[in-house]
């Protein structure tokens, strides 16, 4: 079993936008034969680059609709963007979200929903998102929750500078519910986010219940995979997740930076006793081409 981990998309319905005709690139990519209809195709987050933008959040639900024709499971969590622009979002864009994306956030599980699901979910959010796929265990958290739950209450402690996260009380005590669970010694644990959870002191893109999350995760040890977006930097993490008792650490890169031309995106093979990542890179050069053509039309 494998996964096919993007992040970051940043989609905008301009058929002239330079991300746009890369992710299209990426689409051809992914509906070739060297990919099957069994992988797990997994984004985390920032899917959209405006969530005010109506015509983008269409535009990334049509591309996830033609991604689904081929995938049988695609999983996603929501980015800053994707409630909101870069400063932040709004608990109406949240609900929203969830209204136009909610086919992707289901959860099917053997573990009860109300030890994941309790009270006070937000905008009815589906979060955690936990289905069980073979031999997995995947799931899903909502790093912009804490953003309102603390704006709701009115107890927001410090500035807020910016693209920063929170997952919240509510996702943090849901989290140690499920990780704590005697199902998972059979499984293996796949958690994915969309704010990093390692970069976190500097102000502007802070994770800032990153401490109590990696706890968590320390606590039961039992995390074999983490993956993450945000910083659009495509780094392997793993020696620091070793530090919080998870396996292997993998942040997504994005469709706007590439590396000598090339887009970059990994494919994770679940199969073996630890998860082993093969890095994907596609020419995206033509697409600077079509870029130049489309804006000269
Ligand atoms: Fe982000």
């Amino acid at each position: 079993m494998r996964i096919i981990h993007l992040s970051d998309l940043h989609l905008d319905n301009n058929r002239c936008s330079l991300t746009d005709l890369r992710f299209g690139r990426l689409v051809r990519e992914l509906s070739s034969d060297r990919y099957s209809s069994d992988d797990i195709l997994l984004i985390t987050g920032d899917l959209i680059e405006n969530a005010e933008h109506e015509g983008a959040m269409i535009h990334a639900l049509n591309q996830l609709g033609r991604l689904s024709e081929k995938f049988e499971h695609i999983l996603l969590c929501p980015g800053n963007h994707d409630y909101g622009n870069f400063w932040g979002g709004t608990p109406e864009h949240m609900s929203r979200f969830f209204h136009l994306f909610g086919g992707f956030l289901k959860s099917s599980t053997s573990i009860p929903e109300d030890v994941y699901h309790r009270s006070d979910r937000p905008c009815d959010s589906p979060f955690p998102v936990v289905n069980e796929i073979g031999e997995l265990l995947l799931i899903g958290l909502d790093t912009m929750e804490g953003e309102f739950e603390e704006e709701i209450k009115g107890s927001k402690g410090d500035w807020d500078w910016g693209a920063e996260g929170r997952l919240g009380q509510r996702q943090t005590s849901a989290l140690e519910r499920l990780l704590g669970r005697g199902e998972l010694k059979d499984k293996k644990v796949v958690v994915y986010l969309h704010h990093h959870p390692y970069r976190n002191r500097l102000i502007m893109n802070r994770f800032r219940d990153a401490k109590i999350f990696n706890e968590i995760l320390g606590q039961y040890g039992n995390t074999n995979l983490l993956l993450f977006g945000h910083n659009h930097k495509f780094a392997d993490m793993s020696a620091e997740a070793k530090k919080y008792g998870a396996g292997m650490a993998l942040e997504g890169g994005s469709v706007k930076n590439t590396c000598w031309g090339k887009a970059r995106f990994r494919v994770i093979d679940m199969s073996g006793s630890e998860p082993e990542a093969e890095e994907v890179r596609i020419s995206v050069l033509q697409e600077w081409w079509n870029l130049i053509r489309c804006r000269l039309s």
